[in-house]
């Protein structure tokens, strides 16, 4: 029988994002899949700290995975924990991390609990002589995230973190072409993420408040930011093959004023070296754009979550040609300013391509399980995946400091890894 890990490869391989050297130059990470058919008999030992919502997610993928065995749970609600081993029955259960840290059994955790905890459990694991998976974002500060790269690199041992579109097959065709060049020049990147809903868990008890909802507590979570931006900015790092240097924003409670202490309703402007921006936006009252990033070139446009891209000119059909100036005449010959040269400056209606054929099979978590499984399994760090977590999360963080502080900031030396001029040169 095949295992998971080849099936994963024919996988990317069908969605059309195997096998071309110009793939592994955008995605390097993707080799990590190349020495899977030597590693079939191998089987990861993992314990998964915080099996909540996400955390019980992702365990789905490694249940599903014939390399992985998870033997271990922990979390300090049994509500959770009870629901986990609903996915991993075998499993050995915890209340306190550090017992399981000294399971020597165990080879590799996955971190998925609160923001503010994953540092000290990163690092605690680390020490344990554990590989680790951790969500996004990484760490608290910026010191935190800087902290828990240094230990990976200091103590060997694999590192990823929940940057799941680093392996979505969308992401990276499209990342493919943007860097042949396929959209002209990069300009701008747009992202936007926008929802309508409190973001609350239901609580059982007054006194968890905090513990369930800890996302709308600036003691726990940066809110907006650390749960979404750092995605979208790990793409915008990933198509400019940089990462921006100065950040300005502004957050606001508009809508939801329920207690919270995080903002539901940011804006940040994040400024590349040569002037090419990239706008988060993200709103909790109002879903109608939903979430995108628009990612601007001289000659298209590509918005890899939708799998589209649009290029500047195209020619309309003839027939096509006529009916839109029809409308166009019908619709504005009245107006007395418009003048026979004058079109309206609303949206391209451009229908665009998809960026492969069919429509997405995986956002990535799937195939980032396996990546992480093998890479425990082959001890080989896949390149940049890391460094891209690391830059997502470092980037989210100074932009909650923008915001904060109402200043425009710069990214701090201090925390700029050597990887970003190994990326130049690895991701060219
Ligand atoms: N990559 C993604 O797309 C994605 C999506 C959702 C969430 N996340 C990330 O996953 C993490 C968890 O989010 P969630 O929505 O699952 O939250 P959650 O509240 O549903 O789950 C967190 C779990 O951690 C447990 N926990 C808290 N402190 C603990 C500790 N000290 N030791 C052990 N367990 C502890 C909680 O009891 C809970 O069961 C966050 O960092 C979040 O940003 C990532």
């Amino acid at each position: 029988m095949e295992n998971v890990s080849l099936d994963r490869r024919e996988f990317l391989k069908k969605a059309g994002v195997a096998g071309a050297a110009a793939i592994f130059l955008a995605s390097p990470w993707l080799s990590v899949f190349s020495d899977s058919k030597y590693t079939d008999k191998s089987v990861v030992k993992l314990g998964i700290i915080g099996p909540g919502s996400r955390g019980r997610y992702l365990m789905q993928f490694l249940a599903n995975n014939k390399k992985a065995d998870i033997v271990a749970l922990c979390d300090i609600y049994q509500p959770s924990l009870d629901e986990a081993l609903k996915i991993a029955p075998n499993a050995k259960t915890y209340k306190d991390y550090r017992y399981l840290l000294e399971d020597k059994n165990i080879d590799a955790v996955v971190i998925a609990t609160p923001l503010n905890t994953h540092c000290q459990i990163a690092l605690d694991a680390f020490d344990a002589g554990k590989h680790v998976f951790c969500e996004k974002s990484i760490g608290f500060t910026m010191e935190e995230c800087f902290a828990m790269y240094n230990k990976h690199k200091s103590s060997g041992k694999i590192f990823f973190s929940g940057q799941q579109r680093l392996f979505d097959p969308r992401y990276i065709k499209a990342m493919e072409m943007i860097h042949q060049g396929t959209f002209g020049d990069i300009q701008a990147i747009r992202t936007f993420w926008f929802r309508n809903g409190d973001w609350r868990r239901d609580v059982p008890a007054p006194e968890l408040e905090r513990q369930i909802n800890w996302r709308l507590y600036r003691e726990y979570s940066k809110g907006l930011m650390t749960e979404l931006a750092c995605h979208q900015l790990q793409i915008g790092s990933w198509a400019l093959k940089s990462i921006p240097n100065k950040v300005m924003g502004h957050g606001a409670i508009t809508h939801w004023k329920d207690g919270r202490e995080v903002y539901d309703n940011v804006n940040c402007i994040y400024v590349f070296d040569n002037g090419q921006k990239l706008t988060f936006e993200s709103v909790i009252s109002n879903k109608f754009y939903g979430l995108e990033e628009q990612i601007l070139g001289t000659l298209g446009t590509v918005e890899p979550e939708k799998g589209k891209y649009y290029f500047e000119n195209v020619a309309p059909a003839p027939g096509f040609l006529r009916l839109i100036n029809d409308v166009e005449n019908k619709l504005f010959e009245t107006l007395p300013f418009a003048g026979t040269s004058w079109a309206p400056e609303t949206a391209n209606k451009n229908e665009g391509d998809y960026i492969l054929g069919d429509k997405p099979k995986s956002d990535g978590s799937d195939l980032m399980m396996d990546a992480y499984v093998e890479a425990v399994i082959t001890r080989k760090q896949p390149v940049n995946v890391a460094e891209e977590g690391y830059y997502a999360s470092a980037l989210t963080l100074l932009g909650d400091m923008a915001i904060e502080k109402g200043e425009i900031l710069t990214f701090p030396d201090q925390f700029k890894l050597d990887y970003l001029n190994h990326r130049k040169t690895v991701i060219s």
